[in-house]
């Protein structure tokens, strides 16, 4: 049986909502910017919190790049095997992680680490994260 097309236009219609201004349920971010584009890096193997200034304000993850692009930062103790370029096989796999477990969060601190991402990649290669977020007001605070 065919849907009516009633039913069709409001699934279209959800369906642009959410593409357009993001699934409400997912978060209780504004699009009130508190701060935008704030940088954080962290070397493999130490731990990186990401943190906005108030507890009424949310992470909003804007990029993020796991592996290594450079060979300047993050340098290891023993440079000559582990300082080798490392492209990320998925390139926004980082940044859906990093979605996944911080947005909406006034703070969130992790492990820089293949077990954090759950997927090895350039094993023996130390790899760094860099992060790209915006702290946004959130929404509902207090309506607990
Ligand atoms: C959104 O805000 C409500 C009310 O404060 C809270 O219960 C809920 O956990 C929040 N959702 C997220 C994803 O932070
Ligand atoms: C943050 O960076 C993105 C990408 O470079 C840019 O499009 C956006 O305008 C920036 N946001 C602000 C508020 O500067």
């Amino acid at each position: 049986m065919r849907a009516p097309w009633e039913l069709r236009f409001i699934c279209w219609c959800l369906s642009w909502l959410f593409t357009a201004f993001g699934f409400p349920f997912e978060s209780n971010l504004t699009e009130w910017v508190r701060q935008a584009n704030a940088t954080a890096l962290g070397c493999e193997g130490h731990m990186l919190t990401l943190s906005c200034a108030g507890q009424e304000e949310g992470l909003k993850i804007n990029s993020a790049f796991w592996g290594r692009n450079d060979l300047k930062t993050c340098i290891p103790d023993k440079p000559r095997e582990q300082m080798k370029m490392c492209s990320p096989v998925e390139p926004l796999y980082a940044v859906k992680k990093l979605r996944h477990v911080c947005e909406g969060q006034p703070t969130c601190g992790f492990p820089v680490s293949d077990a954090f991402f759950e997927k090895p990649l350039c094993p023996g290669v130390s790899k760094f994260l860099k992060v790209v977020y915006d702290c946004r007001m959130m929404s509902g605070m207090g309506a607990k």
